[in-house]
């Protein structure tokens, strides 16, 4: 049984901690960032090249199926190893950690819905946390933003008034809570990444009464197999 687990986040580390060494697995990372945090045993780095490149790297390498632990927001290699693994009749199953309740948060569908609603509300000083790919979408705002991301925005035009902060979770509710204080924030924006690395900035905002806008996610491929957790995608591995 050789299993391609599609990673770079928690969860994938974890699930090939606990896979490794019974089962033979090859990590894969996009390769976005520098320096990333490796999982155990085998890792591949760069993307395949679309679904044609992914299907004859499942083939070349003889995969039995193929776990996909991706951020629920990276939708693309998630469409592309969906449909790879469908036309070569490879079992596929979704890793996606649940998502947060929105609770009283300001739902939108997409990062310029977000820029939307920060103008329409005349928010004055947004923790912004939706990631580097996302902040373009803020360019033209009037609003103060604290930029937070794992690497620097590039090639995004980006918000006029701003000051990015560049760090990796896990994060704390103290610090969350330092952080929104220290920087007079009015509003949060954030994906509903779902999870418990992140979501100290939630709890901070509530107990200060911030405002939070939150980009839901974007759908899941049809009809695929799914697991909200390590323990249940490491017995969709024993099953298969
Ligand atoms: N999006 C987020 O908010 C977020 C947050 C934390 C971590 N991440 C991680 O960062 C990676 C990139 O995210 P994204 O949103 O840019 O992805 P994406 O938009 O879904 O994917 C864009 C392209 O990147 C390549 N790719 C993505 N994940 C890959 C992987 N694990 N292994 C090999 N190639 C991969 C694929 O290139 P080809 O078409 O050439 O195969 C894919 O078509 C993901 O692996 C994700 O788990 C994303």
């Amino acid at each position: 049984m050789r299993i391609l687990l599609l990673g770079g986040t928690a969860e994938a580390r974890a699930l090939a901690a606990r896979l490794h060494p019974d089962v033979d697995i090859v990590s894969s990372l996009a390769g976005r960032i520098p320096d990333p945090a490796l999982p155990v045993g085998a890792v591949r780095i760069g993307g395949f090249g679309g679904v044609g490149g992914l299907r004859k790297w499942l083939c070349n390498e003889h995969i039995d199926a193929v776990i996909d632990a991706t951020h629920p927001f990276a939708a693309t290699i998630t469409a592309h190893a969906a449909q790879a693994c469908d036309s070569l009749n490879v079992p596929y199953l979704l890793l996606a950690r649940p998502a947060w309740d929105p609770g009283d948060a300001l739902v939108v569908a997409s990062d310029s819905q977000a820029a939307e609603a920060v103008a329409r509300q005349r928010f004055a000083r947004v923790f912004l946390t939706t990631g580097r790919s996302g902040v373009g979408a803020f360019a033209d705002s009037h609003a103060w933003f604290l930029i937070r991301a794992v690497t620097a925005p590039d090639g995004a035009v980006l918000p006029r008034r701003r000051q990015v902060v560049l760090s990796r979770g896990p994060y704390r509710y103290d610090g969350e809570f330092a952080l929104l204080r220290e920087h007079r924030i009015d509003a949060l924006v954030t994906k509903n990444s779902g999870g418990e690395m992140t979501r100290a900035k939630l709890d901070a905002a509530a107990a200060l009464d911030i405002p939070v806008v939150m980009v839901s996610r974007p759908p899941q491929p049809p009809g695929v197999a799914t697991a909200d957790g390590v323990d249940e995608a490491v017995e969709w591995a024993a099953s298969i």
